[in-house]
């Protein structure tokens, strides 16, 4: 297997190896790359579902996300998709999966399956890097923080998708989320410490209301996305990328008006986090 970073800091592009009949030991080198540089991107797979649903069992178990459409014969499967009609994407925002759960999902796999002429990119920004470059008084001040996280205001009924052409295409307006987690995570396989809240499902600092939290949190997020710790990710056909939800954050972009594309994701599950 060859490793080529995608940015300095952010992004690892893996070649030489077939997903879907890896050896355990190419598995351990991919798990590790992941960890460390918080996304790979595999090009030119063959990855069918079956492929997709093997792969996420080595892992250690799935997570299944309560929102997106289902892939129909395969409940693991979660449809992101846009119509040429639509307007509005799945995770057209700076986020991270599933920070809402109470033991949030390890990671994403994300499989091209039918993409635009031009654009539809994923970016990731590494939040070891954003960590690290933020500035000691700031460290000091979010060292023993925790935040509270949830999905209600994104996915409820009347919420931020319903209020958009995605809103009828998405399941789970019912469902209650919430959960609080260390403001700073120590990465559970490398111990590197990560910036561990995000723009999309963070909401306030513990003993802090919405109002009291949102100037430190924006200066968070803020600083979470400088140029040099983000790559992107020009998908091709065949392309797989597969994501560390503790280790990056990611954002998929919306700028291919009239075009249909769609991603056959499955989410990986995780363990508690702790500071
Ligand atoms: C997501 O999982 O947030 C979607 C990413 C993408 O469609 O590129």
């Amino acid at each position: 297997m060859q490793l080529t970073p995608m940015a300095p800091k952010c992004g690892v592009e893996i070649s030489g190896v077939s997903l879907a009949d890896c050896t355990d030991a190419q598995m351990d080198d991919i798990r590790r790359a992941i960890y460390e540089h918080g996304v790979a991107v595999f090009r030119d797979q063959e990855f069918t579902p079956e492929n997709h649903i093997a792969f996420g069992k080595r892992w250690g178990g799935m997570d299944i996300n309560n929102y997106f459409p289902q892939q129909g014969d395969y409940d693991e499967i979660s449809v992101v998709k846009k119509e040429p009609t639509q307007n509005t994407n799945i995770g057209g925002a700076w986020h991270t999966d599933h920070s809402y759960d109470q033991i949030p999902a390890m990671g994403s796999v994300l499989v091209a399956r039918e993409l635009p002429p031009t654009g539809g990119d994923t970016m990731w920004a590494h939040m070891g890097a954003a960590y690290d470059a933020l500035s000691d008084d700031l460290k000091a001040k979010i060292e023993n923080l925790e935040a509270f996280h949830t999905a209600d205001h994104v996915y409820k009924e009347g919420g931020l998708y319903a209020q958009t052409d995605m809103g009828e295409h998405l399941r789970g307006q019912d469902l209650k989320t919430g959960a609080v987690h260390p403001v700073v995570i120590r990465h559970p396989q490398t111990g590197r410490k990560l910036l561990y809240v995000n723009t999309a499902f963070t909401i306030n600092f513990v003993g802090q209301t919405r109002d009291e939290s949102l100037p430190l949190l924006t200066e968070l997020c803020n600083a979470a996305l400088t140029e040099d710790n983000q790559c992107r990710l020009q998908w091709k056909p065949g392309t797989v990328a597969i994501w560390d939800n503790r280790t990056s954050w990611h954002n998929a972009m919306n700028d291919y008006a009239g075009h249909r594309r769609e991603m056959h994701r499955i989410t990986l599950s995780g363990e508690a986090l702790a500071a």
